[in-house]
């Protein structure tokens, strides 16, 4: 990451994403703020950087789209070059969606839905990008603490993430090679709108999963977005290939 580079942050129209956006910007990146179609929210992201005294755009992507990624990247290319650059330095692949119930209750819709969403948009949205990206790039994809612990319910969801960790060491591998690390960060249960909310509002739940860290809370989401602008710094440029756990230490 350098001073005034680019970074674009998938699902930042809210939650981690939002927070991530803010926290890259304080670093003084330049932001792609995307949304799959909440402009508001992302509009909102926009101005808090521009309000810090940064810059940011935003522009809509559906991950569930993948035929929609071609047109993406050409508006993207006349974004940088109206920006005086042409490639880009940070994609933090923040959104992903969850269907959370037990193995009966699980639809093939679900399935279709959590992986086409966290695996195949992933996969082709870096696919698409490639090109665009900086020698010394960083792609850092969001996964989760349940691809390290269990928890009843999760089965699908936590496949799809421990799938983006897996694709995420095979890249850098593939990627290495013009210098662009891939990493993947995995928090743990952090108070956002994720999950209707419930590891924000559901005071029960809440608590249970507080109890279950070394750190006696759930994260804030700003915790989130200051670990994935630190990962992304030059201060971490020789690490690649890893996954980061950043979750208070959640069932050690
Ligand atoms: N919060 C946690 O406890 C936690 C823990 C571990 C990992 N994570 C991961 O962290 C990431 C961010 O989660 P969050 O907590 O910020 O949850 P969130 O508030 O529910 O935000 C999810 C974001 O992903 C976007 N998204 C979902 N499907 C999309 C699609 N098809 N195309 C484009 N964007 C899409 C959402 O867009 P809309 O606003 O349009 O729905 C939203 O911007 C996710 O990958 C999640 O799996 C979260």
């Amino acid at each position: 990451m350098t001073a005034d580079g680019i970074a674009l942050v998938t699902g930042a129209n809210r939650g981690l994403g939002r927070s991530t956006a803010r926290a890259l910007a304080a670093r003084g990146m330049r932001l792609v703020v995307t949304h799959r179609g909440d402009a508001a929210g992302a509009e909102e992201t926009a101005r808090d950087v521009r309000a810090a005294g940064g810059t940011a755009a935003v522009m809509r992507l559906d991950l569930a789209d993948p035929a929609s990624f071609g047109a993406f990247t050409a508006e993207l290319s006349g974004l940088l070059e109206r920006w005086g650059a042409s490639r880009l330095d940070v994609v933090v692949n923040n959104a992903g969606v969850g269907v959370f119930g037990p193995l009966e209750a699980v639809t093939a819709a679900d399935f279709d839905t959590v992986f086409g969403t966290n695996v195949r948009g992933t996969f082709f949205l870096v696919q698409a990008l490639v090109p665009m990206l900086a020698e010394g790039a960083h792609v850092i994809n969001v996964s989760s603490s349940l691809t390290r612990h269990t928890s009843p319910g999760t089965s699908v969801y936590s496949a799809s993430k421990a799938a983006v960790e897996a694709m995420s060491r095979t890249l850098a591998a593939e990627l290495g090679p013009r210098g662009i690390r891939v990493n993947s960060i995995a928090p743990g249960p952090t108070a956002t709108d994720f999950n209707g909310g419930a590891m924000r509002d559901d005071a029960a739940l809440r608590d249970g999963l507080a109890g279950q860290t070394a750190l006696g809370r759930v994260g804030e989401p700003e915790e989130i977005g200051d670990a994935i602008a630190t990962l992304a710094s030059e201060g971490l440029r020789w690490m690649t290939a890893q996954r980061v756990e950043v979750s208070g230490g959640v069932l050690l």
